[in-house]
């Protein structure tokens, strides 16, 4: 039965989907038919986040392990082709900054620098790895990564963090041009500050002031991400490769 879902048996994974933008990815690519497989490394979130996406009347495919582990990466990969079959979406939501360990650059420590080199860029690069060859067998296939706009406003105390992102959007432009000639569209998405537990964490004052920075006037919502993100694994989005999506509210112009 044919239905007006977009990704009606497609499949898709989406990394980082126990929480806040993966979780509202996830929800919205199920929403539009996909069976999704979910990577992430806390259980419970994860589970949470399964039981929401089967809600929607797809399969859904938790699968727990640390995305920065190559071994792990495989594993997750491998079991989704088993289980689902060949990916055509794919969502690089892994990231963070160093958060409790963030320092300006004159103070950072090495393995800070290289935990968030990891985590916020070579997640993207192995996951995309492990489905390009079956895209470009396939002739098809969609890669959208969660950069930040902080990889363009270049915020004090990111150094490591708008580097990684930075790397996410150079890694969609030559990504793009090699895929491009069998039909795979690569794009990425900037964040700007954005109501998930990282934003809803901080201290109150600065909360106020990243809004106040904010030209439509409130931080974005996960759900904007996820609408974004399904556009560009859309067909609406066929001829857009290779580009930077900044969903930010204004916060910085690109
Ligand atoms: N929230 C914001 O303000 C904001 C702004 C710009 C960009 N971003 C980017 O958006 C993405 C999602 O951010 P969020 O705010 O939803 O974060 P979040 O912390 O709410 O969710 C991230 C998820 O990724 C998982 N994860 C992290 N490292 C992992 C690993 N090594 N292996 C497996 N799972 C792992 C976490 O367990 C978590 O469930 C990140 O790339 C982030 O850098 C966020």
């Amino acid at each position: 039965m044919s239905t007006d879902k977009q990704f009606e048996n497609m499949v898709a994974v989406v990394t980082g989907a126990g929480n806040g933008i993966g979780r509202a990815c996830a929800i919205a690519y199920a929403r539009e038919g996909a069976n999704v497989a979910m990577f992430d490394r806390e259980a419970d979130a994860l589970g949470e986040s399964a039981e929401l996406v089967k809600a929607e009347g797809v399969r859904a495919l938790p699968v727990v392990g640390d995305m920065t582990k190559l071994e792990e990466v495989e594993a997750a990969f491998a079991g989704t082709r088993k289980e689902l079959g060949p990916v055509d979406l794919l969502v690089n939501n892994i990231g963070q900054t160093a958060r409790e360990n963030y320092s300006e650059f004159w103070q950072a420590k090495p393995e800070t620098l290289q935990f968030v080199i990891n985590v916020s860029l070579m997640t993207t690069l192995m996951c995309s790895r492990q489905v390009v060859e079956d895209m470009r067998e396939r002739k098809r296939g969609k890669i959208v990564s969660i950069s930040s706009d902080s990889a363009m406003n270049g915020d004090i105390g990111t150094v490591d963090y708008a580097s990684a992102k930075s790397g996410v959007l150079g890694f969609t432009r030559a990504l793009a041009r090699e895929l491009g000639p069998f039909k795979i569209n690569v794009n990425a998405i900037c964040p700007g500050p954005t109501n998930t537990r990282a934003m809803q964490r901080i201290p109150r004052d600065a909360y106020e002031r990243a809004k106040n920075a904010i030209p439509l006037g409130e931080l974005c919502e996960p759900e904007d991400i996820a609408n974004a993100a399904v556009f560009l694994s859309s067909d609406k989005s066929r001829f857009i490769t290779g580009q930077t999506l900044m969903v930010n509210g204004g916060r910085v112009f690109y």
